[in-house]
């Protein structure tokens, strides 16, 4: 006899009124409320870093902020990362703080969701995240990345951020979706990319020709693309992610519908490719400011002796870690975590009405004197062994998040920064392309807002 599956848990209810009516009153807090209707938008957009910063001189670690329509609290302390992330008391909605950017394209989402439904998922998406699956997806990045690696043009400049926007974007078509390299997979890069640049559309209504609009069309084709695939890949074998979504069951036979495996699928591409495309432009671009890092990384990975990394071989590049991490800590490609009170809570001291937005700021977070020596400098060696400034509090260190949510693909996009890493550190030596300091866009993600132009030179292997 069968055993029926266990009923499955529903996405959490909330009434709607709560994503449509304004934020608590938050007026006990510090802050200012800029414009009229724009609030602070206009401040935020031309420079986000400075905007953090000097918020805080103004207001430390907890101010009142309105930007894009939306008035919430800003926290910028490890306490209040812990009290939120954690959610103890389940104060906290993911679904709702992400919602107001995400939901029109993200539905469905790991992120956009909470609490047992959120777990339920969480546990039919990890098995495409256990090593076996991971050590698959490793063996099929490696072609790619050499492949594309030599072709770039030595002597020249190029610019950085495009390229590996691009190589990243092929791998994920390779190694998330199982498809070749071909007119397909560019249809569903530019349809991703105008997925994504859809989140921060300046007019927020689905104006023919404007981000919004461009980005539901982009959705619904692929929407339509992956679901025409499903039925294949639910009898495959494939090593791909999307065929371990449409076959793995968990150990109670729940298993993920149509809609659920093309919902995670596109949200899993989103997460994936922007967030590890910004952290390595900026290890790239600090490496290009610090040759004599450079030096001692491509020292490093020669010091192995292969000529392909393997799953033990991860562990055996600690300075490399130590970079990676110092990038991420520098500019973290998910600089604001947003959460909505679902119930009024006390964070780090403050009270804060139910209903009300609430704004991790893990960029502040992460540069704060309190817990981070020389906190602007590329300093890699604060997270080795010695130092160890990261274990002053267990939440000052967040670019993937904690808590429920925390970064389901941190291992993969470690490793695959890594494997990035070797190969380009193994053929080419890089610098600036004689520039100073650019001003870096926030917004979507963290990167030069001139793209990083680089000059690579070949170097013996
Ligand atoms: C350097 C690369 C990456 C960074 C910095 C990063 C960062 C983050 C952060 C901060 C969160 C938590 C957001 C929150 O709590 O509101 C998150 C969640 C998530 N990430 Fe990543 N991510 C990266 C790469 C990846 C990759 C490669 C994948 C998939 C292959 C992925 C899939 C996800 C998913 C599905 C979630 C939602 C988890 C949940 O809600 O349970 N990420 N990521």
């Amino acid at each position: 006899m069968t055993q029926e599956a266990p009923a499955r848990p529903r996405p959490t209810p909330y009434p709607a009124h709560l994503l449509t009516t304004p934020t608590g009153d938050l007026r006990h807090l510090p802050g200012h409320d800029g414009l009229p209707l724009v609030g602070s938008t206009v401040e935020y957009f031309a420079d986000q870093e400075a905007w953090s910063v000097n918020q805080n001189r103004r207001y430390g670690r907890v101010w009142r902020s309105n930007i894009l329509f939306n008035v919430g609290a800003v926290f910028q302390g490890a306490d209040a990362a812990e009290t939120i992330l954690l959610d103890r008391d389940k104060n906290f909605s993911s679904l709702l703080g992400w919602s107001q950017n995400l939901a029109s394209f993200f539905s469905g989402g790991l992120m956009l969701r909470d609490f047992d439904d959120h777990r339920f998922h969480r546990r039919l998406l990890q098995s495409a995240f256990k090593r076996p699956a991971v050590e698959g997806y490793l063996a099929q990045m490696h072609p790619l990345i050499t492949g594309a690696v030599a072709s770039w043009p030595a002597g020249a400049t190029l610019r950085f951020y495009p390229r590996i926007k691009r190589l990243l974007l092929d791998q994920a078509a390779a190694v998330f979706l199982g498809m070749p390299l071909g007119a397909d997979s560019d249809r569903v890069r530019e349809a991703f990319t105008a997925l994504t640049l859809g989140t921060v559309a300046v007019v927020p209504f689905a104006v023919p020709g404007l981000a919004k609009w461009k980005a539901l069309r982009s959705r619904e084709y692929l929407v339509r693309y992956l679901r025409g695939l499903i039925p294949a890949r639910r009898g495959s074998d494939g090593g791909d992610m999307f065929s371990h979504l449409c076959r793995e069951a968990d150990e109670e036979g729940g298993r993920l519908t149509d809609d659920e495996v093309v919902d995670h699928m596109i949200f899993l591409l989103m997460a994936a490719h922007d967030t590890t495309t910004s952290a390595l432009t900026t290890l790239v671009e600090a490496l290009g400011r610090h040759p004599a890092w450079q030096d001692r990384l491509r020292d490093e990975a020669r010091g192995l002796g292969v000529e392909q990394l393997s799953w033990g071989d991860f562990d055996r590049l600690p300075l490399a870690d130590q970079c990676l991490r110092e990038a991420l800590r520098l500019y973290p490609p998910v600089p604001t975590l947003p959460r909505r009170t679902l119930r009024a809570c006390e964070i780090d001291g403050v009270a804060i009405p139910a209903n009300t937005a609430v704004w991790l700021d893990n960029y502040f977070i992460q540069r704060d004197p309190a817990h981070w020596t020389r906190p602007d400098d590329f300093d890699p060696e604060r997270f080795s062994e010695g130092r160890a400034e990261h274990k002053r509090h267990r939440f000052s260190w967040i670019p993937f998040g904690g808590g429920a949510h925390t970064c389901i693909g941190m291992q993969f996009a470690t490793m695959q920064a890594k494997l990035v890493m070797f190969h380009l550190l193994r053929r080419y030596r890089w610098r600036l392309d004689g520039r100073g300091e650019t001003r870096r866009q926030m917004i979507p993600f963290p990167k030069p807002g001139d793209d990083l132009p680089l000059v690579f030179e070949g170097v013996d292997r």
